[in-house]
């Protein structure tokens, strides 16, 4: 089996399609084992199961904005029934809490859609849009007991243009967190992300390539 990946949503789901996509396409070499989604009409799901992947419905309905009670038990035993090696959070609007963390520590990670540590939390795109930055772009980063203030992955600057609105600002941010999501992914299967207090040193890759 490929290294198994668990992976949290709560909406559109085009972070978890490239994903899929990219195992597909074999540029990716993991297994998603279960997608859980904490909205019933997610679209996330719907593509989960286009792709074959077993895809759960588990609500929350003890808090709106966390991940806690007897929802936050399910998920955890679900996807350590499933043998998950690293939690993937794809658009998943709830904040996980201790018991989460204690159960897959260092092993969540994060996109959002901004340059960290700037723009953290809901809207980020808009945030930097109206704030007049001229660069944006998105980070990969682990989940710590913060908001968006885990150790950095990977980080990719977006240009902003005169003549962008937050919805093409957005949408070209997009492109590339479909982008850098999976090459983390894959750098964390290989087990080449090494945290050094902030900082995630990577680990260079065996081939000539991997190096240059
Ligand atoms: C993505 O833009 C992701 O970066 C953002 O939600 C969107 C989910 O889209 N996440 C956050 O803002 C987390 N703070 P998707 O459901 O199409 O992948």
């Amino acid at each position: 089996m490929e290294f198994p990946i668990g992976v949290l949503v709560s909406g559109r789901g085009s972070n978890l399609e490239a994903i899929l996509l990219h195992i597909k396409e074999g540029k990716l070499n993991v297994e998603v084992v279960a997608v859980i989604s904490d909205n019933e009409d997610a679209r996330a799901l719907k593509i989960a199961e286009e792709y074959g992947v077993d895809g759960y419905y588990i609500p929350c309905i003890e808090k709106k904005t966390a991940l806690v009670g007897e929802a936050e038990r399910k998920y955890i035993e679900l996807f350590q029934k499933k043998g998950v090696k690293l939690v993937v959070l794809a658009g998943f609007m709830r904040i996980l809490k201790k018991d989460f963390l204690t159960a897959f520590k260092g092993r969540i990670i994060n996109i959002h859609p901004a340059l960290l540590p700037s723009f953290k939390g809901l809207n980020a795109q808009k945030q930097a849009f109206e704030y007049g930055v001229k660069i944006s772009g998105c980070t990969v980063h682990f989940i710590d007991e913060g908001v968006d203030t885990g150790p950095i992955i990977l980080q990719e600057p977006v240009p902003v243009f005169d003549d962008d609105s937050v919805d093409t600002l957005s949408r070209r941010i997009l492109k590339h967190e479909h982008e850098i999501y999976s090459r983390a992914i894959q750098l964390f299967s290989e087990g080449r992300l090494k945290i050094e207090d902030r900082r995630v040193r990577i680990i260079a890759g065996s081939t000539e390539e991997e190096r240059s």
